[in-house]
């Protein structure tokens, strides 16, 4: 057969396409912010910050606002980073500060339950073996402790599950010779079979032995692979709209399985959220084709979340198809002669894009598709503080380029009971709630617009689109939030708050479309990104991390103020861009996963996913003790163009936290070869961090005769390979996988 590979290995993520072509926010908008700044201000935002909120307001009020030298951080009490810091690295290996052990707990392919083959790792392992073994691109994970008889235990640090997401796949590694392709089709629909089941999520049951080391049961009657054949099912306000008909559930109340989980949430009754993030390019449909037999507000929809092309991974293209339309359903075109989508997939990409409620402690509960929480490229969910009689919060961020932060407020009040609830819970607190989008204000003052039918210029007036209902909204949730006019941002991925003081941190991973002339306040640089051969990027190559502190009504307030907490920058890049004052021992690129620990409050851990400082190092992570908003103040940043001659300027007023120091902000571990760091949990007593190394060596297109790939991690590193007569111990296929990371002799990791 003629097998040939597509061109499958790209430094380009889908999440670098943006499909945002609003201009928010508007001028008037930003007038509009002004004056609600006055009534928030005047109102008071809370004794404690008002001060610092005023000091930064009359800046900007007063001319732009100078270059404020920013004061020293003070740590919070306790926290001293006692570790070295890890030298940036190339090499194709794991680093860790030295007194520190990282040891590989579980990869794609390992078996999960008895019976299961080893995996061989030369793409010959049988595809229905997958629904039991892990699966591909580690992502987001939380640890859920367990007592002997297998009940949730917060305080557990000896048995527990990871729950974890398997966000996408490197085709390449999974195939005998990678994806057999004829003319633009898939014509082994068993290798499409078994991407089928590496995407998804794990759960793996984790035990420690008594000497501290960490392994998974393979025989655990927890462990489950849930994957894109798991039938799950659609919950919350949208549940049975129009809208998510299709062939496989006709009243739109189930759809089949999750696809592209990126990073995740939890909850307080002990469940996973595991959110559906690049959905969008996995369904086939060809505009030319199929936007003659749609309607005005479809083709909108569509365009807003770019479902649109052949499909990343060509699922749709085997034939025949299965009578259940295993394959069929990926294609997202009107095929049938319904006029309600009950013959087809017209629908399929509705019932995709959401948060899905997994209860790990039951292993044959359904997901649950919470559609309350709105639709769309879906990073993660993060809980904030958990109050009993107070709604409960989660901020969710839209990875893609120039999209929006949101916050999920439910109607409920918590109440400590529900936390045996499972499932039952999750119908309580996330079927029903109010959904915001955030503004940031050129004052430092932010708004929480609230995407409800009827407000916020979201009705059947809407130009763009003409919303029908508040379904209409949660399930074309980027439109309502154009509406409403949040500000768009340098592609939001995870957040995390903090729970020392309840201030929400937001990584805001790039921006390539960032222009010197579309800066605005909360994403204010456009910089060169010089590699040390003299190519250049521009936008905002680095990425930066912005942080919120919550006004009246703490995480449930409807204003806050932010300011920017750090700039990703190389410590050698001018002082106008290397804004945080970066040096060899904690500069990193491109944030990505964000987390604070609970066993050390305050304590937050970095993690990259870059591709702009490759040149120097692979992808890291690093920890650090933040300070507060306004711990800095107001400043100036100056953009240069330097691709016209001559160079143009301009300025760009804005608010950025005190600089960190070595003290504060330090390199933890530096990943191999073409991975990404993504993914981090901990043991509840903190002597134990699990974290995900995601697909490396997945740039280089792999060589099979002569066994030569990007990476042979958790192989042979460049030393072994180069060196060992072993060639088969060292060259093997690279795979992803989770690492425990636990200090020599015991004790809390970093502290
Ligand atoms: Fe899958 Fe936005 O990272
Ligand atoms: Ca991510
Ligand atoms: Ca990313
Ligand atoms: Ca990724």
């Amino acid at each position: 057969m003629n097998a040939i590979s597509k061109p499958e290995l790209s430094d380009i993520d889908p999440d670098d396409i943006g499909h945002n072509t609003t201009s928010n926010p508007s001028f008037e908008q930003i007038v509009e912010a002004r004056l609600s700044r006055r009534s928030l201000f005047k109102a008071g935002v809370g004794t404690a910050t008002t001060a610092v909120f005023g000091g930064m307001a009359l800046s900007a009020c007063g001319g732009g606002g100078g270059s404020e030298p920013a004061p020293p951080p003070a740590p919070p009490a306790g926290i001293n980073l006692s570790f070295n810091p890890v030298a940036k690295s190339l090499a194709d290996v794991v680093a860790v500060p030295a007194g520190y052990t990282a040891s590989v707990l579980y990869r794609l392919g390992d078996p999960i339950a008895g019976g299961v083959p080893a995996y061989a790792n030369d793409g010959t392992d049988a595809a229905d073996t997958y629904a039991q073994r892990g699966g591909d691109h580690f992502d987001g994970m939380h640890y859920f402790g367990l007592n002997a008889t297998g009940q949730y235990d917060g305080n557990s640090s000896t048995r527990g599950l990871l729950v974890m997401n398997h966000e996408a796949i490197t085709p390449a590694f999974l195939h005998p010779t990678g994806q057999t392709i004829v003319g633009g089709v898939r014509t082994v629909a068993d290798e499409v079979l078994k991407e089928f089941y590496v995407h998804g999520v794990s759960v793996l049951e984790v035990n420690r032995s008594g000497a501290g080391a960490w392994s998974y049961n393979q025989t655990s009657t927890f462990n489950r692979r849930i994957h894109t054949l798991t039938e799950t099912e659609l919950s919350g306000p949208a549940r049975g709209a129009p809208a998510l008909v299709t062939k496989f559930s006709p009243n739109g109340t189930r759809t089949r399985g999750t696809v592209n989980n990126c990073a995740h949430g939890y909850t307080p009754w002990h469940t996973y959220l595991a959110c559906e993030e690049n959905w969008a390019g996995y369904f086939r449909r060809v505009t030319a084709t199929d936007n003659p037999n749609r309607s005005a507000k479809e083709i909108a929809s569509f365009t807003r979340y770019g479902v649109q092309g052949t499909g990343r991974e060509l699922w749709a293209t085997v034939t025949p198809d299965t009578a259940d339309n295993l394959y069929g359903r990926w294609n997202a075109e009107r095929l049938g002669t319904s006029t309600d989508g009950s013959d087809d997939f017209r629908n399929g990409p509705f019932t995709y894009g959401w948060c899905v409620e997994i209860d790990p402690l039951n292993p044959t509960s359904t997901p649950k598709k919470r559609t309350g929480m709105g639709r769309k490229a879906q990073e993660g969910a993060w809980l904030g503080p958990v109050v009993a009689g107070q709604p409960l919060v989660w901020y969710m961020g839209d990875d893609s380029q120039n999209e929006y932060l949101y916050k999920y407020v439910s109607t409920a009040n918590w109440d400590p009971a529900d936390a045996t609830r499972g499932l039952a819970a999750g119908d309580k607190y996330l079927d029903s709630g109010k959904l915001f989008v955030a503004r940031f204000n050129e004052d430092g003052s932010g708004t929480w617009l609230e995407l409800a039918f009827g407000t916020n210029n979201i009705t059947a007036a809407y130009a763009p689109y003409a919303f029908t209902n508040q379904a209409d909204v949660l399930i074309n949730a980027r439109l309502a939030a154009d509406a409403a006019g949040a500000t768009r941002m340098d592609r939001p991925e995870w957040a995390g708050v903090n729970p020392a003081n309840g201030e929400v941190y937001l990584t805001l991973t790039n921006n390539s479309s960032r222009t010197l002339d579309n800066t605005n306040a909360a994403n204010p640089r456009f910089y060169d990104n010089t590699r040390t051969n003299g190519t250049v990027t521009r936008g905002n190559p680095n990425g930066h991390i912005i942080r919120l502190a919550e006004g009246t009504g703490g995480n449930t307030a409807t204003a806050f103020r932010w300011d920017v907490y750090l700039f990703g920058s190389r410590a050698n890049a001018p002082a106008a861009s290397n804004i945080s004052q970066l040096t060899a021992n904690n500069d990193f690129s491109s944030p990505d996963g964000l987390w604070f620990s609970n066993a050390t409050p305050g304590l937050l851990w970095l993690q990259t996913d870059d591709g702009a400082y490759t040149d120097v190092t692979n992808c890291m992570m690093l920890a650090a003790v933040p300070g507060r908003v306004g711990d800095g103040g107001a400043r100036t940043v100056t953009n240069t163009n330097t691709a016209v001659t001559p160079n143009t300027t301009k300025t760009q007023a804005t608010f950025v936290g005190a600089a960190p120091t070595e003290a504060t902000l330090k390199r933890f571990l530096v990943g191999p070869k073409e991975c990404e760091i993504t993914g981090i949990t901990e043991s509840p007593d903190g002597t134990a961090i699990f974290v995900n190394i995601q697909h490396p060596g997945e740039s280089t297109t792999p060589n099979f005769g002569t066994k030569t790939y990007g990476s042979y991690w958790p192989y042979g590193s460049d030393a072994t390979v180069s060196a060992s007569t072993d060639v088969e111990a060292n060259r093997r296929r690279p795979r992803s996988a989770t690492i425990v990371i636990t200090k020599n002799g015991g004790g809390k990791v970093a502290v």
